[in-house]
């Protein structure tokens, strides 16, 4: 969803610091511009007969006439926001002792994967769901990692083996690789809460699951604790969890790599950490915060909610805070910065998440966990040169600056 909202200007724009300046002298010079204009077309009636000053007064009047109508129609800002009358008790959603979900593939999870991707989508985003299955999803739901690549060859050195794939892929399925993906929906409004494509699309993939509230852009902080209660309930024994939108491309076996690197036991929540941005006022913008609902100057330093990774021992103390917690609609502030303070942790930024588009490369995906932004007709193309290890031998490094140009500061 965020392609990095909250941030303040600039952080932004962090290579052009005086965007207050250049708006100054555009206003100037349009006040400047209506006063001159005015003056001129008083010169004109007196200087041209007087059919010519009529047709000026029509036009005028014709104008002042147009203002009035137009004035009326001035539209309201969209409410991105919660209601004000709703409560902001979450338990009143989310019925933590009650089975909630309507739809739900049956033993996604009986084989305890390592990792659990949960893809929110839209009800209508049926081309993105194919696609992820088509492309990056197929890394997340199998066992195997891609061949002929950098982890092939970490394999050969841990493992001390040359020679066969087959002798690769059957290590491989020992090692504790295994990922699950799966989508997260909310119902439809109306009388039929699933639709016949939800219906088909679950029945033929067996990967959908649908919850009991509204599917809407201001109900997402619902869609990510439905998240968490669902892991709880259903994925016991899962090592991590990764919540990513379905405009992302991932490549999974940089994450796991990642993943199994990680030297610490303490709890990991890890992606592309935003600090210092402030809530907007404005209530035009898609990001609108109304005070009565966060009166802090300041949001507590977060991941960004286009991609972010928890560990599991997360999940029931993010899920108990949450419930504890007033609603708040942007679902990454509200997770992984409101409640992850509240419990301790602090979130971790990854040089591999980005929330910012990357430069559709399969050089530059082939160094990176996931990156933003990514059409349909991108993802496909991504995964299939990622899959052509002719294309990748052709690349050269990039360094990690050109990677991702953003960096969080103000993290204290
Ligand atoms: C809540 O507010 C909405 C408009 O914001 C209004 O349409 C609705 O009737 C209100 N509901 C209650 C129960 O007051
Ligand atoms: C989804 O698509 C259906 C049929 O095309 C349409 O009626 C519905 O309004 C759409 N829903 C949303 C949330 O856009
Ligand atoms: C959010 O979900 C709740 C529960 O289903 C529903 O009552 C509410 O109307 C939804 N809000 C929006 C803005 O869709
Ligand atoms: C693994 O961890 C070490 C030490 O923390 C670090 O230097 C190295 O870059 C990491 N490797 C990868 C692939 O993340």
């Amino acid at each position: 969803m965020s392609e990095c909202p909250y941030l303040p200007l600039s952080n932004v724009h962090s290579d052009n610091m005086d965007g207050d300046h250049q708006d100054q002298p555009m206003v100037n010079l349009w006040l400047g511009r209506t006063v001159h204009r005015s003056y001129v077309s008083r010169r004109a009636v007196c200087s041209q007969p007087a059919f010519v000053a009529l047709i000026l007064v029509s036009i005028f009047i014709f104008l002042f006439f147009q203002l009035v109508n137009v004035v009326p129609h001035k539209p309201v800002p969209p409410t991105f926001t919660w209601s004000s009358n709703a409560t902001r008790n979450l338990n009143v959603y989310i019925r933590p002792g009650l089975l909630t979900a309507l739809l739900q593939p049956s033993n996604l999870c009986s084989q305890t994967p390592f990792m659990l991707f949960v893809v929110p989508s839209a009800i209508n985003n049926t081309k993105e769901r194919g696609t992820i299955r088509a492309t990056w999803g197929q890394w997340a739901k199998s066992n195997t990692l891609r061949t002929s690549s950098k982890e092939d060859q970490i394999f050969q050195k841990i493992i001390g083996v040359k020679g066969g794939l087959a002798n690769i892929a059957e290590l491989k399925t020992q090692l504790p690789l295994t990922s699950k993906l799966v989508f997260l929906l909310g119902k439809a409004r109306g009388k039929t809460p699933i639709t016949k494509t939800i219906q088909a699309e679950s029945q033929t993939y067996g990967d959908i699951i649908v919850e009991d509230f509204v599917d809407s852009y201001t109900n997402l902080t619902l869609k990510s604790v439905f998240m968490l209660k669902w892991v709880q309930n259903n994925c016991p024994g899962v090592k991590f969890i990764m919540k990513v939108d379905d405009d992302i491309f991932v490549n999974v076996p940089n994450l796991h790599h990642s993943l199994l690197n990680q030297t610490t036991k303490a709890p990991l929540l890890t992606g592309n950490l935003i600090c210092g941005a402030r809530p907007i006022h404005d209530q035009w913008s898609k990001w609108y915060t109304p005070k009565y609902m966060f009166r802090e100057g300041k949001y507590p330093n977060y991941l960004s909610g286009t991609g972010y990774v928890m560990s599991a021992d997360l999940v029931k103390p993010l899920l108990r805070m949450a419930l504890a917690t007033p609603y708040f609609h942007l679902e990454d502030v509200f997770l992984t910065g409101i409640c992850a303070r509240k419990i301790g942790v602090n979130p971790k930024d990854n040089f591999g998440f980005s929330y910012q588009p990357r430069a559709v490369s399969p050089c530059v995906y082939k160094e990176v966990i996931m990156g933003h932004g990514v059409i349909p007709s991108e993802m496909i193309k991504l995964w299939n040169m990622l899959n052509q290890p002719k294309t990748l031998a052709k690349c050269h490094p990039i360094i990690k600056s050109k990677l991702r140009r953003h960096y969080p500061t103000k993290c204290s």
